[in-house]
C-alpha cells in the first residue's frame, strides 16, 4: 500500500497550474482530487475509493502500483538517473529497443524513442517526409489525416488530426499540404454493432480521391487511429485498414498506425495492427508503454524505412531528429519492466479472452435513456448519448461527474462516454462500472 494520501490544497491553492485539456474555472470551483492508487482502485484526497474505469487515461494497463515497476525505476535512479542519447548510449535504451522489436507486428522493428503520443506522432511524420526525400522523392510531403482523429497537440499532429476544437484556433498555424479522409463513424448503418461494423469498407477509396486530386507523387504518407479513442471510440468498418493499405502500396504511400492508445494488449493482441492483420510502415506508440508510470513513447518503423536513412557518408547523421531525454533511462527501466510485467500475466492477449464478457456488458447499456450507439472492441467501450438541445458535451459531462461521485472513473469526450479500464480488470469490476454507468443514466435528464 502507498503510505498515504495527499491532502488537499487549501482553498486557493489551485489557481497556479493552468490544468490541460480542462475547465479551469469549473475544476477549480468544485475539484477532482486523486492522492493515491493501487490495482484498479484510486482514492481521491479526502479517502474515496474510485473504481478507475478508464486505466488512468488508457494507460495504466497492469493496474497501479506495480511495485516490479517502482523498483525497477527506483534502481535506475540509483544507478544512473539520465545519459544522453545524441551520440552517446546506454544499455538498456537497446535492450529495451530489442524487447519490443520482439512483440512489433512484422518488420517494424527499428524503434524511435520519444516522450508522448504527441512527440511520437510528430516523429513518425518527419520520418516519413524524410524518408521519401533519402529515396530522392523529396517532393512527397503531403499528409493525410482522417476526421475525428486524433494524433496528439503538436502541430504536425494537430493538422492530421480531425477534431474541430483541437483546430479552429490554430487554422493559419497549421501545416500546409494537409488533407484528410472522412471519419468511419455512421450510427445510422452501423449503430449498436457488437465489434468491428460491417459497413463502410468503401470508405477507405476515398483515399483514391485525394490521390486523384493531389497525384500519389505528392503524398508522403496516411496517418490513422486503426481504432479513434479521443473522438469517442471509433471503430473501422471490417476490410477499411486492408483497402487503406492496399491503396498506399498501389500508391507508394506510407501507411501510420496511430497505436497510442490500441498498443500493449488493449485490443487483445499485443498491437491493433495484429488484431486486424495489417501492417503499417509506421507506428506510433506511448501510454501504455511504460504503464504510465514515466512518460514514454516509441515509434516502430519497418526496418525498410531505416536502411533507407543509412546511407551516405558513415559520420552524418542520418536523421536530425530527437529529444533530450529520448530514450530517458528512468523510462527504460519503466518500460522494461512494464513488458515483463505484461508477459508474465499475459496481459498483452487479456482483453481477447475479456472482449464477449466486456461486449455484453457495455451492450446492456442499449435501450437505457439518451443511449444512441454502444460501439466496443477488445476492452475498449463507448456509449454515445443524445446532445441536449443547444448544450452539446453538457449530458456527456453530468454523466461523467454522476459516475465519478459513485466512485467510477468514465471518460467523456463530447457526449460520448468511453470505457477502456486497466487489462487486469476482473468480471465484478466490468459490472460495476456498467451497472453504475446505466443507473446515472437512468436518473440523468
Ligand atoms: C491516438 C493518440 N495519438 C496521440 C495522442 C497524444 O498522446 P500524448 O497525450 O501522450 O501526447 C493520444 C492521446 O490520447 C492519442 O489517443
Amino acid at each position: 500500500m502507498n503510505a498515504r494520501l495527499t491532502p488537499a490544497p487549501a482553498n486557493g491553492d489551485l489557481d497556479a497550474f493552468w490544468m490541460p485539456y480542462t475547465a479551469n474555472r469549473q475544476f477549480k470551483a468544485n475539484p477532482r482530487l486523486l492522492a493515491r492508487a493501487e490495482g484498479m482502485h484510486y482514492w481521491t484526497a479526502d479517502g474515496r475509493e474510485i473504481l478507475d474505469g478508464v486505466a488512468g487515461l488508457w494507460c495504466v494497463s497492469a493496474g497501479h502500483g506495480r511495485r516490479e515497476i517502482t523498483e525497477a525505476v527506483t534502481k535506475q535512479l540509483g544507478t544512473m538517473e539520465f545519459a544522453p542519447a545524441f551520440q552517446m548510449g546506454h544499455p538498456i535504451a537497446f535492450e529495451l529497443a530489442n524487447r519490443l522489436a520482439k512483440v512489433a507486428p512484422p518488420g517494424l522493428d527499428r524503434i524511435f524513442f520519444t516522450n508522448s503520443g504527441s512527440e511520437s506522432v510528430d516523429t513518425a511524420l518527419k520520418i516519413a517526409i524524410a524518408y521519401h526525400r533519402a529515396r530522392g522523392a523529396g517532393q512527397r510531403v503531403r499528409l493525410i489525416g482522417r476526421e475525428k482523429g486524433y494524433h496528439g497537440v503538436g502541430f504536425g499532429g494537430m493538422s492530421v488530426g480531425g477534431m474541430v476544437n483541437n483546430r479552429k484556433v490554430f487554422g493559419a498555424s497549421m501545416l500546409p499540404g494537409v488533407d484528410h479522409l472522412p471519419h468511419t463513424l455512421d450510427i445510422e448503418h452501423n449503430g449498436f454493432s457488437r465489434g468491428l461494423p460491417q459497413w463502410g469498407a468503401h470508405l477507405a477509396n476515398e483515399l483514391e480521391r485525394l490521390v486523384a486530386l493531389h497525384d500519389a507523387s505528392t503524398i508522403a504518407a496516411v496517418i490513422v487511429e486503426p481504432i479513434a479513442g479521443s473522438a469517442g471510440v471509433v471503430l473501422p468498418p471490417i476490410g477499411y485498414l486492408k483497402r487503406l493499405r492496399e491503396i498506399c502500396d498501389k500508391h507508394d504511400i506510407l501507411l501510420i498506425f496511430d497505436e497510442v492508445i490500441t498498443g500493449f494488449g488493449r485490443v487483445g493482441k499485443p498491437f491493433a495492427s495484429q488484431a486486424f492483420d495489417v501492417t503499417p510502415d509506421l507506428m506510433t506508440t506511448a501510454k501504455g508503454l511504460t504503464n504510465g508510470a514515466v512518460p514514454m513513447g516509441a515509434v516502430f518503423a519497418h526496418r525498410r524505412i531505416y536502411d533507407a536513412f543509412m546511407q551516405g557518408p558513415e559520420n552524418v547523421i542520418e536523421l536530425f531528429h530527437g529529444y533530450t531525454y529520448s530514450a530517458h533511462p528512468v523510462a527504460c527501466a519503466a518500460a522494461l519492466a512494464t513488458l515483463e510485467v505484461y508477459t508474465k500475466e499475459g496481459l498483452l492477449t487479456r482483453a481477447a479472452s475479456l472482449a464477449p464478457e466486456w461486449e455484453n456488458a457495455v451492450h446492456s447499456l442499449r435501450g437505457l435513456p439518451h443511449v444512441l450507439d454502444v460501439r466496443n472492441y477488445g476492452l475498449i467501450g463507448a456509449a454515445e448519448l443524445e446532445p441536449r438541445a443547444g448544450k452539446p458535451g453538457a449530458r456527456g459531462f453530468e454523466v461523467f461527474l454522476k459516475c465519478f461521485e459513485r466512485g467510477v472513473m468514465v471518460r467523456q469526450t463530447g457526449d460520448t462516454i468511453a470505457m477502456s479500464p486497466p487489462l487486469i480488470i476482473e468480471s465484478k469490476q466490468i459490472a460495476r462500472i456498467v451497472e453504475t454507468l446505466g443507473s446515472v443514466l437512468r436518473e440523468t435528464a
